[in-house]
């Protein structure tokens, strides 16, 4: 963009946005470049012309946590200008970007010179992104603490859960052996110990879920066999409550995915929609149909439609609407699931309609970047 169109120009009368400009030191950056360290002496204010630039905070050895970032019009380092401090993080452009920068004397000889109105102006801005930023802030920190709760609360359940579940799974075993000639006493045996490692799972899951890292184990899985499979674990459930699943899906059609996590994903999605329809009855149907890169798993149903007051932060953890024991976790472990796999989903919804969620996945991990 044009300097004279920066916001920040554009804050100043005529005569000084004037010498602004002309003192204006503008140069292009490449990819990675420092722009400055934390803790650097703040000698310059910045404004991003275009491209981007990203702030990082050192953490423990050479990790860095990106805390905020500039877009073309936007401007930093101006606390450091202003109060004479260090560098609260590091500044680093990503992709390239272009840059004016203002030496501190010239923008404080300036500042002398404008009328007070501007200058309050300007400050009214600059105290306004300090709000958003800190209640970002707090929003970002409030979050982590569900999650330290969360994890804590998984690994009870865990441990809790071992001995039942072991004493099912021998059970299960135990029968199978006794009437090993029926094959229905074999068939159900083989549901129980399936479901019980799906429990163990789901469990696992959440606890990595509230630890921020999907760790995927990929493989070449056929997923017409699995969605076939999904169908069948489901049956029971799906008549208790009244609802008419349709799988219509290519044969044999092979993916890189990790089959567990994303049968969870899907059932998150599933289980919603069941939810939604609430004993009514009503039909879901997973579409799967394929494209170059990928495939495009879609879900539907012909339930209420997600409500307007959470569509905006459908896929954020803890957003849950309109039930007694929602937790508001499904979706958002689904979602990252998909990121995981680096894939896309969305959904499209209407109230009295129903919703269709779309899942786009590529045949191998790096396809879609
Ligand atoms: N298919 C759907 N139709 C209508 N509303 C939906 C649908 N899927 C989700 N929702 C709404 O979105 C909310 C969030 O769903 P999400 O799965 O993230 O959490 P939850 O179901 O409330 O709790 P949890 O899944 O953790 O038990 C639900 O509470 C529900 O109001
Ligand atoms: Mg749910």
């Amino acid at each position: 963009m044009d300097l004279k169109s920066h916001q920040f120009i554009k804050f100043f009368e005529p005569e000084q946005a004037e010498e602004l400009s002309a003192r204006a030191i503008i140069e292009t950056f490449s990819d990675h470049v420092v722009i400055f360290e934390e803790g650097e002496v703040s000698d310059y204010l910045y404004l991003v012309l275009d491209g981007t630039v990203l702030f990082r905070k050192h953490t423990i050895n050479d990790h860095y946590q990106i805390v905020a970032q500039a877009n073309s019009d936007d401007f930093f380092g101006e606390f450091g200008i202003l109060d004479g401090k260090p560098r609260s993080a590091q500044a680093m452009v990503c992709e390239g970007a272009t840059l004016a920068r203002f030496p501190r004397n010239v923008l404080i000889d300036i500042l002398n010179n404008t009328k007070g109105e501007t200058v309050l102006h300007l400050f009214n801005f600059i105290i306004q992104r300090l709000r958003t930023t800190t209640e970002e802030f707090v929003k970002q920190v409030t979050y982590k603490d569900k999650m330290v709760l969360l994890g804590e609360m998984v690994n009870t359940i865990i441990h809790d859960f071992k001995s039942p579940l072991s004493s099912i799974n021998l059970s299960s075993s135990m029968l199978r052996e006794m009437y090993e000639d029926d094959e229905d006493t074999i068939e159900w045996c083989e549901l129980i110990q399936q479901q019980s490692i799906r429990m163990a799972a789901m469990a696992e899951e959440l606890l990595e879920f509230s630890r921020g890292s999907a760790h995927l184990r990929k493989q070449d899985i056929n997923l017409t066999a699995a969605l076939h499979r999904f169908e069948k674990l489901n049956r029971i459930y799906f008549a208790q409550a009244n609802v008419t699943f349709v799988l219509s899906c290519p044969e044999s059609l092979t993916l890189e995915a990790d089959e567990n996590k994303l049968m969870r994903a899907l059932q998150n999605l599933v289980v919603n929609a069941v939810e939604a329809l609430d004993g009514e009855g009503g039909e879901i149907g997973v579409t799967v149909t394929t494209g170059k890169v990928g495939v495009t798993i879609a879900i539907q149903d012909n339930g209420p439609g997600i409500p307007l007051e959470i569509r905006e932060t459908f896929f954020e953890a803890f957003v849950t609407y309109g039930k007694k024991r929602g937790t508001g976790l499904g979706t958002a472990i689904a979602k990252s699931i998909i990121d995981a796999h680096q894939g896309q989903i969305r959904f499209e919804t209407e109230v009295g309609q129903g919703t269709t969620f779309f899942i786009q996945l590529p045949f191998q991990g790096s396809q879609f970047l």
